[in-house]
């Protein structure tokens, strides 16, 4: 078993620098759409274990990544709190049944993980018997799977969202705390299943102002992190992944998560500064900088390590999901310029 991954996460000693990348398992792959044409819809690729089992895998033993992430979608969660979830190939996700009202809040409830989202539990299952680097469990923060509930799908201002936390807070309130129940329980039940590490995905948090963070999305996520904490002890690091964070970064500590994730669009060494060394960090290079050529890759992530060395721990990946039109020699350059410029 490789557990540099899980060291770094520690804050122990590792002798080289661990990889994953966010989205390493998709489109940038034809071994990927080979699978998910085979399976039909991406959402029965999500819940047939044996193929999502098998995505997962693909660009671990390609590129020699330090961890693995479980294939999902952190939307699986709206589902199966009761809305209306479809995939369409060129507008993404489309949620049918938004909630905008009191009674569309009443119709979601909090989901038993176990039995509700089984499958994914299964491919947890299925993955722990082979795989031989750690193993990622995942969900979507409760501001990131709240904005998917209420606008419905992907957004540009967040409208929606941002008029129901001002203008009728309590149901805002009310939706965010049966967002963070079932979380929690899913993200306790995919540890339960076998997850090593559990990261947290707020992709859409940048949109809100600090002030508005600390008020509306800290501590329903603190509250995730205690209760995962008290649950598991210190065994299974927490990731947090707060995209375009860099005004937040303060803040974000607050939550607790033993690794802050960061964006490329602050400089490693502010990171640094801002986090101090209590935590360690995942992050950060652009994810468009795979279209550069090897030895202007391997430039930028000399520079990253180089800003990294002072941390308590730090795990290499990019500052957001890898796109499909990334080019595979982007990725295989980004994984061994990590692993040789930092020792292995
Ligand atoms: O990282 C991994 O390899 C694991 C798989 C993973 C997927 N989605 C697979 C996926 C993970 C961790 C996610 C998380 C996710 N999903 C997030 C948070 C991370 C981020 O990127 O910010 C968000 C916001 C979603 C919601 C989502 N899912 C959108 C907006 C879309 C459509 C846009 C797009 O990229 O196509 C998806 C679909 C999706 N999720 C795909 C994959 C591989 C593409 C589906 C396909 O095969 O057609």
């Amino acid at each position: 078993m490789n557990d540099t991954f899980l060291k770094a996460c520690r804050g122990e000693k590792t002798d080289y620098t661990p990889i994953w990348i966010m989205r390493q398992a998709g489109r940038y792959l034809k071994e990927y759409k080979a699978v998910r044409a085979e399976a039909g819809d991406f959402l029965t690729l999500c819940k047939t274990p044996e193929l999502a089992a098998k995505v997962t895998h693909q660009p671990i033993d390609m590129f020699g990544l330090d961890a693995a992430i479980l294939f999902s979608d952190i939307l699986v969660v709206n589902e199966a709190m009761g809305q209306d979830l479809k995939f369409y190939e060129a507008r993404g996700p489309v949620i049918e049944n938004p909630v905008r009202t009191r009674k569309d809040l009443d119709r979601l409830r909090v989901p038993d993980a176990e039995d509700e989202l089984s499958y994914v539990m299964e491919t947890i299952k299925l993955l722990r018997r082979d795989l031989k680097v750690p193993l990622i469990g995942f969900s979507g923060a409760p501001f990131t799977l709240a904005t998917y509930a209420i606008e419905g799908g992907s957004s540009k201002n967040f409208l929606n969202t941002k008029r129901m936390m001002y203008q009728n807070p309590a149901l805002y309130a009310d939706l965010m705390d049966k967002l963070t129940d079932s979380v929690q329980a899913y993200l306790a039940a995919q540890i339960r299943a076998g997850a090593q590490v559990v990261q947290i995905f707020d992709s859409w948090v940048g949109v809100l102002d600090p002030s508005d963070f600390v008020e509306f999305e800290l501590p329903y996520v603190a509250r995730i992190v205690a209760g995962l904490k008290k649950e598991f002890g210190k065994k299974v690091p927490i990731i947090y992944f707060a995209n375009n964070s860099a005004s937040l970064l303060r803040e974000v500590k607050k939550t607790k998560a033993d690794v802050i994730g960061i964006d490329w669009r602050i400089d490693m060494a502010d990171a640094v500064k801002q986090i101090g060394k209590r935590f360690a960090v995942q992050g950060n290079l652009d994810p468009l900088a795979l279209f550069l050529p090897p030895d202007k890759i391997r430039e930028r992530v000399a520079d990253i390590l180089r800003k990294a060395k002072p941390l308590r721990g730090h795990v290499f990946n990019l500052g957001h999901g890898v796109v499909p039109e990334t080019p595979v020699e982007g990725v295989r350059a980004v994984v061994d310029a990590v692993h040789e410029l930092s020792g292995k």
